[in-house]
Parts: structure tokens; sequence; C-alpha cells
């Protein structure tokens, strides 16, 4: 139990009884008894840490007043108007809240992005599979779209040309929808925002998470700017000494495609601390996702001749970009989503 939780709780106690329309005992027997509603926050006390406790007691305390006070009204039968208030008593302190620590990081990518011409949009999460597959060169029953964990909708209409209707399992799928939506047109500076699902759980995944995925196409497009890219997002994200590795690898729908590494945060990419292996590393490198030049069949299939222009893209998920940047090693991606307050309320 948290002293914002035992906040909100007291609030909302209070409002209760300010609304309360029974009789003097009956509000007694309900807030102020033995074992009435406050007596059960009290106990609450307890679970704290001292200074937590510290802060709570003054509230509830605060609280006590204002119950006797409706309490003492109740009893001279007056209206709540008729109450003399003290307007010197310290006022209740509301509970803030604040933006989750994974929506604070897909503002700042976007701004990071946005600025260097990059332009945000957002495509379906539940898409046809001919975006996340076979626009991406993964043809039906190619086994690379094992490796999705695809989440498939229980829709009996399946599309004649598109197929059938998936949890989108990346970002990916807005590759061929931009190259549409810019009516086949380059150039195109694309970051694609969105939740992604894939049949996984794990304490490294989660059944939701999220990626961010750009894409870049025009005349003259190299792997140099893939890297200057990368290089450049990575000194803006997580400070200017940082530096990014791209390791071969395969994707269907890049060619050649990489994997991105950025250096660790807590040793700076030397793989030492103090002498010793770094823990959080062991090796000077974290990998954040994928990346790589455009497949000339993904710009066929988004109607952009591959002979005259060319491409990158890249996929990253957010949560282990945000992790990284934080030199926090969860030991379970969930506590994310799971809503404990004494775990955000540290972001
Ligand atoms: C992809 O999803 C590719 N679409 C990336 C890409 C885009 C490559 C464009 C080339 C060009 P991959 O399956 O490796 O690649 O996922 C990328 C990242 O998403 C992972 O490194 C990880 O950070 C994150 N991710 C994937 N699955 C999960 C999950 N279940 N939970 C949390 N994060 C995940």
């Amino acid at each position: 139990m948290s002293d914002t939780s035992l906040q909100s709780q007291a609030d909302a106690l209070l409002h209760e009884a300010q609304q309360d329309t029974t009789d003097q005992q009956t509000f007694h027997q309900t807030y102020l008894s033995k074992r009435g509603r406050l007596a059960v926050l009290m106990e609450q006390l307890k679970t704290l840490s001292v200074d937590e406790k510290k802060l709570a007691g003054k509230t509830l305390n605060t609280i006590k007043q204002q119950l006797e006070t409706i309490e003492h009204k109740k009893g001279q039968g007056l209206a709540d108007s008729d109450v003399w208030t003290d307007m010197t008593m310290p006022g209740l302190q509301p509970s803030v809240g604040h933006i989750h620590p994974i929506s604070q990081a897909m503002n700042e990518i976007t701004q990071i992005f946005e600025k260097i011409g990059f332009i945000r949009v957002r495509y379906p999460e539940v898409d046809w599979e001919w975006y996340p597959f076979d626009s991406l060169n993964m043809p039906k029953d190619h086994p690379a779209r094992d490796e999705w964990e695809t989440f498939l909708v229980d829709n009996k209409f399946v599309h004649p040309t598109l197929g059938k209707m998936v949890l989108t399992p990346h970002t990916s799928n807005g590759q061929v929808r931009e190259m549409e939506r810019l009516n086949h047109q380059p150039p195109i500076r694309m970051i694609n925002i969105a939740r992604c699902y894939r049949r996984q759980a794990d304490v490294t995944h989660t059944e939701m998470f999220h990626q961010f995925e750009g894409l870049v196409v025009d005349k003259g497009i190299t792997i140099q700017h893939l890297k200057g890219t990368i290089d450049h997002f990575a000194r803006q994200f997580y400070g200017k000494n940082a530096k990014s590795r791209i390791r071969p690898f395969h994707f269907q729908f890049t060619e050649p495609s990489f994997e991105v590494d950025f250096s660790c945060t807590i040793c700076n990419g030397t793989g030492k601390v103090h002498g010793e292996k770094c823990r959080f590393c062991k090796s000077g490198w974290h990998e954040v996702g994928g990346a790589g030049m455009v497949h000339p069949n993904v710009l066929k299939a988004g109607g952009i001749d591959p002979d005259v222009y060319t491409g990158f893209a890249f996929g990253w998920g957010i949560e282990r970009t945000y992790t990284l940047r934080e030199g926090l090693k969860l030991d379970d991606i969930r506590l994310l989503y799971n809503g404990d307050m004494r775990f955000l309320e540290q972001f």
C-alpha cells in the first residue's frame, strides 16, 4: 500500500461522508467507530514506511476532524452551510498522476524523428494479413511467418486479396500502407508508432508491446543514410557519447538485413564497470531490434519502381529502448503494464 493510494481512499471517504444523509448515530457507526471506515484506513498506516506514515497520518487526522465536524452538525440538525468552517485548515492534497513511462518515451521518440523530417503516422492494429506478411515478401505458408507468433482474429470473412484479419505483430505493416497513402510517390519519411501483439508472455516478452518503425524511400538512399539515422537517434535518446552498431541478420522484407545494438548506458559500451564485467549488458551492447534496406519486392508491392528508388527501414521495441536508457534491467517486463503504482511512480 502506498501513501498516494491511501490518500485517494481518504479523499473518497470524505467525499462520501459529505454526501451522507443518515442520522448522527449511523454516521458515527459507519465512519468514526472502532470498526468504522476511518479505522480501516488507520490500520493501513502500519504497512507504510516511516516517511510515508508521517504524511498519511497527517492526512487521516485532518479527515478525522472533518468527519467529527459533520457528526457534530448532524447532532444539532444543521445543514452543511450552517457549519462554521476553518478556512485556515490545510487543504487536502489531491493525488497527482503522470504520463505512463512508455507514453513519455513515445512522445520523445516522435519529437526526435519529426525534427529530422519524419512524419508520424498510425496504421491499424487489427489489419489484413497482406500488410504485415504477404506485402513484406512473406507469401502464405512461408515459414518466416512463424517467427511473429501472430494472433488471428476469429472472423469468418476472409478478404479475397488481403486475406485473414490479424492483430499486427509488428509495425512493419505500415510500410506498404504508407506507400499507398502517398500514392506510390516517394519521398517517404515515416515514423509509425503503434501497439503490437504476439503470442509471447515471459519475463522479457509481453503479448502487447510497442514498436516504432522508420521507413525512408527516395532516389539514392543507401546504408549510410540508415546508419546515420540510427546514430542520430542514439545520440539524441541516450546521450552524446552513445554509439550504435549493426550486425548482419535476416528479415524477409529487407536486404541486406541487420540487428541494431546500442552501447550500454551503464558501462558506456566498454563492457566493464570498475574492472569487472558490466552486469547490465555483459558485452557493452544491447540489441533493440531490426533494420535493413527495403527489399525490392516490398517496393513493388507498394507500387514503387525498385530500379528507380531505394529505401531503408528499422523497427525497434519501445519497452526495450526505454528501459535501456533508464539503466533498468527489469526482472519482468510485464511490470510496465500491471498498473502497480509503487513501480510506475518512480518514472
Ligand atoms: C521485427 O518485428 C521487424 N519488423 C523489425 C524490422 C523492421 C526489421 C524494419 C527490418 C526492417 P523483431 O521480431 O526482432 O523484428 O522485433 C523487433 C523488436 O521488437 C525486438 O528486438 C524487441 O525489442 C521488440 N519485441 C518483439 N517482440 C516483443 C514482445 N513480445 N514483447 C516486447 N518486445 C518485443
